[in-house]
């Protein structure tokens, strides 16, 4: 494993290309979106820097990561890897489109996995002729920071891919645990439905966003609180799985709630977008309250 590729350079993306190159590997990171490709190099830089700064890193190492990292808009240019790992929308006809895109460039050596936090890796594998090639690498957000790799073995994929993925998770000092392919896998069948119910309780008038998040940081021992870790993954993506586990799991309970799907559709996606349940003009951390929710 040298060369690996990253399709799509979003909050995912951008953080696994960056923990693969940091661990000296050959990194290509693909996007449709230019702009969004400029933002990942911007993304990178600072986080590397703040690495710097914190002397976790030191300025030679932020200057071979950086070269280790190729930009890219051409799909072609990423067909030569061992690995590619696709972290795009959370979308299941784009992935497919793309796996099955992936599959007919790629050699036969390559593995295909997907960052996808609840889509079936059965399914994308079956958009495939490398069905046994196919597994789920799921990296959790911040990736340059979180130990875990969830990662998912689907009904076709081998015990010589799932070993060659726990190994390479073990290179870049992560924790790979594995588990079987349901929707929303471990880690969202269980996040969600808190999420969820915290946007349901904001919704009701339980409490305010900050006591929310204040109860179940210092009441549960969570390092942040549900509110502004849903504005850390994506209001968008929260919804993307829960309609996922909604669908797959056929339960009720998994039904995004309708205060979620209002902010979504009024394009309040969280950190990403500037605002969620917290607004972030003047300060990426959750510091100031949306206008919306202060009474
Ligand atoms: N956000 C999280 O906290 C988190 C955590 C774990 C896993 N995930 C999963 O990772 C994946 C990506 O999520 P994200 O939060 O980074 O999303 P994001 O919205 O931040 O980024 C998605 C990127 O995909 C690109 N894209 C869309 N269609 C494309 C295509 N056809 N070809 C190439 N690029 C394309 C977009 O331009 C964008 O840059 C999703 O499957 C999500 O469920 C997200």
């Amino acid at each position: 494993m040298k060369q690996i590729s990253v399709i799509g350079c979003g909050t995912m993306g951008n953080g696994i290309a960056q923990t693969f190159a940091l661990f000296e590997f050959k990194v290509k990171l693909y996007d449709i979106s230019l702009n969004n490709l400029d933002n990942a190099k911007k993304t990178i830089l600072r986080n590397l820097e703040r690495m710097v700064n914190k002397e976790v890193i030191t300025h030679s190492e932020l200057e071979k990561t950086s070269e280790n990292i190729t930009y890219t808009n051409d799909i072609n240019s990423v067909v030569n890897s061992d690995l590619v790992i696709e972290a795009v929308s959370e979308n299941i006809e784009i992935k497919e489109s793309i796996f099955k895109e992936l599959d007919g460039k790629c050699p036969e050596k390559t593995i295909i996995a997907s960052n996808t936090s609840s889509i079936s890796i059965t399914k994308l594998a079956n958009a495939t002729k490398r069905k046994d090639k196919v597994i789920g690498m799921h990296f959790m957000n911040p990736v340059p920071i979180m130990k875990l790799v969830e990662v998912i073995n689907s009904t076709h994929t081998s015990k010589e891919t799932t070993n060659i993925i726990l190994d390479l998770s073990k290179k870049l000092n992560k924790i790979p645990l594995t588990v079987n392919d349901y929707p929303g896998f471990i880690s969202n069948r269980i996040l969600m439905p808190m999420i969820n119910e915290a946007i349901e309780a904001l919704d009701q008038g339980v409490a305010n966003v900050k006591n929310i998040d204040g109860i179940m940081k210092l009441g549960m021992g969570h390092p942040m609180g549900p509110l502004q870790l849903a504005d850390l993954i994506g209001l968008d993506v929260c919804k993307s799985i829960l309609e996922v586990m909604l669908n797959g799991l056929k339960n009720e309970k998994y039904r995004p709630n309708k205060l979620l799907v209002d902010l979504v559709n009024e394009g309040k996606l969280g950190i990403k977008s500037g605002e969620g349940f917290y607004d972030y003009t003047n300060s990426r951390k959750a510091e100031f309250v949306s206008k919306r929710f202060c009474q």
